[in-house]
């Protein structure tokens, strides 16, 4: 047993999180984890309010662990959505990205667990004086939306700056990682590509197939997909997107928001709006068309199994998994590797 400052405010056996993955980290997966002792996250950004709901009544038929809902504060219902997390009593609420003060206090005054993700050391700063219960430190190997600086100098970094529980992200996969966050002064590890690659995680296996066949070169960060830095798995598709003149991304933009319109059943003045809020956030036209690219190309990997059309986010670490456990397997094989680990560095310590 380890047990961490994590372990304690979640109420969970191990501290290992599922970090929320879009299209990805539904009910069956963020179930499977919680439901083996780490804690599942339901990735709702590319979820309707309805189907979030459904989510959350699913994934709590699947277990009586603890679990949370992933969502983003600039989401035009997020007021609705954190209403939805309190009424339905779900125990955490991670923020995929910046948290917004005012949801951070009417969650918390209902009793729910607060989680911000962040990717540098002001923004852990920033949460953790608005009453942020925990924050995920992701380094620049994760997988989807990255920074550049490494988990391993981002962790040690963040946890010196804040003293709420860090949870190291990016890059980890096993029970020596879980060591070494711990030993950056983490209180826990989240993983995503690793969860993506076990026999709970819904993607179509020619999916979970290039996945594995990838080598630790076999990802790369992209701008040309939404406008900001993104890692995915190097594929034919993204080859041509990297090397498309800027016209032809926008053109393939426009036909991919028509597309999002379409699979959404979001309207354009719903689509004008929020691209007009992304305007105020600071995007120039030209990334907030290409932001409409990146749930239908995940939508077509992950959901429809497209690998020849689809965006496939991806950690570097893609390169180091060959196999494709539950994640009850998975979680056990890394809190005994882990515990080894212990033993062994504790034996050099005496020898
Ligand atoms: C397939 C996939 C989809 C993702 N989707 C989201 C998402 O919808 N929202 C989010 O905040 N992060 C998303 N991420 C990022 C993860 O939450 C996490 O930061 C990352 O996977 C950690 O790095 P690792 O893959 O090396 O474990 C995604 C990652 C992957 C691999």
């Amino acid at each position: 047993m380890i047990r961490t400052a994590l372990t304690e405010l979640l109420g969970i056996r191990y501290p290992v999180v599922q970090a929320a993955m879009g299209y990805v980290s539904g009910p069956r997966l963020a179930a499977a984890v919680s439901d083996a002792g780490g804690l599942g996250l339901i990735a709702s950004a590319t979820m309707s309010l309805a189907e979030l709901d459904k989510a959350i009544e699913e994934t709590a038929g699947r277990t009586a662990g603890p679990f949370g809902v992933n969502l983003r504060a600039d989401a035009p219902d997020a007021a609705e959505r954190v209403q939805l997390i309190v009424a339905r009593r779900v125990p955490v609420a991670s923020f995929a990205q910046a948290p917004k003060p005012e949801l951070i206090a009417a969650l918390k005054d209902a009793g729910v667990v607060t989680i911000a993700s962040i990717g540098a050391r002001r923004h852990a700063e920033k949460a953790a004086g608005w009453g942020i219960d925990a924050v995920i430190a992701t380094g620049g190997e994760g997988g989807g939306h990255v920074g550049a600086v490494p988990t391993s100098l981002l962790v040690p970094q963040v946890a010196a700056a804040v003293d709420i529980p860090v949870i190291a992200a990016g890059g980890f996969f096993d029970g020596r990682g879980l060591v070494a966050a711990l030993a950056w002064g983490a209180a826990g590890i989240a993983m995503g590509t690793r969860f993506l690659l076990t026999s709970d995680s819904p993607v179509a296996d020619e999916v979970k197939g290039l996945y594995l066949a990838a080598g630790l070169d076999g990802t790369v960060v992209t701008r040309r997909v939404d406008g900001v830095p993104h890692r995915v798995l190097r594929t034919t598709m993204v080859d041509q997107l990297e090397g498309g003149g800027r016209l032809g991304g926008l053109v393939r933009s426009a036909r991919n928001a028509a597309a999002f319109r379409g699979v959404s059943g979001m309207g354009w003045g719903e689509m004008l709006r929020q691209g007009r809020e992304m305007r105020r956030g600071g995007l120039g036209w030209g990334q907030v068309l290409m932001a409409a690219n990146t749930p239908v190309l995940l939508r077509a990997a992950m959901v429809d199994g497209r690998t020849d059309l689809g965006l496939m986010s991806s950690g570097q670490v893609a390169g180091l998994i060959g196999d494709l456990p539950s994640c009850a397997e998975l979680i056990e094989s890394i809190m005994a590797e882990a515990g080894a680990t212990l033993d062994r560095l504790a034996a050099a310590r005496k020898a």
